[in-house]
């Protein structure tokens, strides 16, 4: 059968289905395509390979109803139409645990850096201005026995509340829509109120999946909330936080500092004002690039494939429903 993948990946997902007998077509492009482009690929195929910056809505679905599987190359999948696709009966899949350590090791990263002011006097020294010794100059904070506010505390969110744990014993907060027992027993997590997290937290990694709940709610009302020393992490998605109330709130010092992996929109233009604030920290959303984390990503999405192509329930289906038509 035909597979189309939107994007190039790593050949170990490409190898896995090509032995499995199917032909397999990548996107000429280094680009992603249209979704015109992108419906007109499918209709030649069987199963799709996507990216989350592909827009599987409605439109799309009801195009390429015929598919028979549809594998996304991330574990968030908030650019597909689950339900449509449900009700359709295409069975869709993401790439769950092989990327939190790659993704919870970036909002690690990005914690230090702002802490530090890295990447702002990494950027001094590039323009020159590295000259003498000041014994009150570029002073950062430290991050020893602070409080980390995990938003959202399932696989990621539990890795960085890890390293957090155990490189400088911070005490860790959560907000939850459910009790994370693993945490609570392993770390000595607390589940607290929206409001609480926000209050108490140096440190605020935002862990969760983009849904309606979720979408803007890190706005000026919530940064208003937080200490005026803490610094907000966000590896999830760029639209969970309101860029223009996240600029205001740096500017009026309402929070410390900012560490981006996502942005709204992506990519971020390089005139915004987040980019020269010596307390941020931005990523162009590489969260999961790590050699590991891609070919086993890359290794997943093909399994799915090759297992919904047979007719069979794909091991990691983000819609099981579909099965019970
Ligand atoms: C994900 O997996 O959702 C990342 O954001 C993209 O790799």
């Amino acid at each position: 059968m035909k597979v189309f993948i939107s994007r190039d990946i790593p050949s170990i997902g490409i190898d896995l289905l090509s032995k499995a007998g199917h032909d397999v077509v990548i996107c000429p492009y280094d680009r992603p395509l249209t979704q015109i482009e992108l419906i007109e690929y499918c209709k030649e195929s069987d199963a799709l390979l996507c990216m989350f910056s592909d827009k599987i809505d409605k439109k799309f679905l009801n195009e390429c109803k015929h598919l028979k599987v549809i594998a996304q190359y991330a574990v968030g999948y908030d650019n597909i139409d689950v339900d449509e696709a449900t009700r359709l009966g295409i069975p869709i899949s993401n790439t769950p645990d092989v990327l939190s350590n790659a993704t919870a090791d970036i909002a690690f990263l990005l914690m230090l850096v702002v802490s530090r002011k890295a990447f702002h006097l990494h950027k001094a020294i590039l323009r020159g201005e590295w000259d003498f010794f000041r014994p009150k100059a570029h002073l950062g904070i430290e991050l020893n026995n602070k409080i980390l506010g995990v938003f959202g505390l399932g696989r990621i969110g539990l890795e960085m509340a890890k390293k957090c744990k155990s490189a400088y014993n911070m005490d860790v907060i959560y907000c939850n829509r459910s009790r994370n027992y693993i945490a609570e027993k392993l770390l000595n997590a607390r589940l607290v109120s929206f409001d609480e997290l926000l209050k108490e937290s140096d440190v605020i990694s935002v862990h969760c999946s983009l849904n309606n709940e979720t979408k803007g709610k890190f706005n000026i009302e919530a940064f208003k909330k937080m200490k005026a020393t803490a610094i907000f992490i966000n590896t999830a998605r760029g639209q969970i936080h309101n860029e223009q109330d996240l600029i205001e709130a740096l500017t009026d010092r309402l929070i410390l500092g900012a560490g981006l992996d996502v942005t709204n929109p992506e990519p971020m233009a390089p005139d915004n004002p987040l980019l020269f604030m010596e307390n941020v920290a931005v990523l162009p959303h590489v969260g999961s690039a790590t050699v590991e984390a891609r070919d086993a990503m890359a290794k997943i999405c093909a399994e799915n494939i090759i297992a919904g192509l047979r007719g069979e329930k794909i091991p990691d289906v983000v819609n099981p429903e579909v099965y019970l038509k």
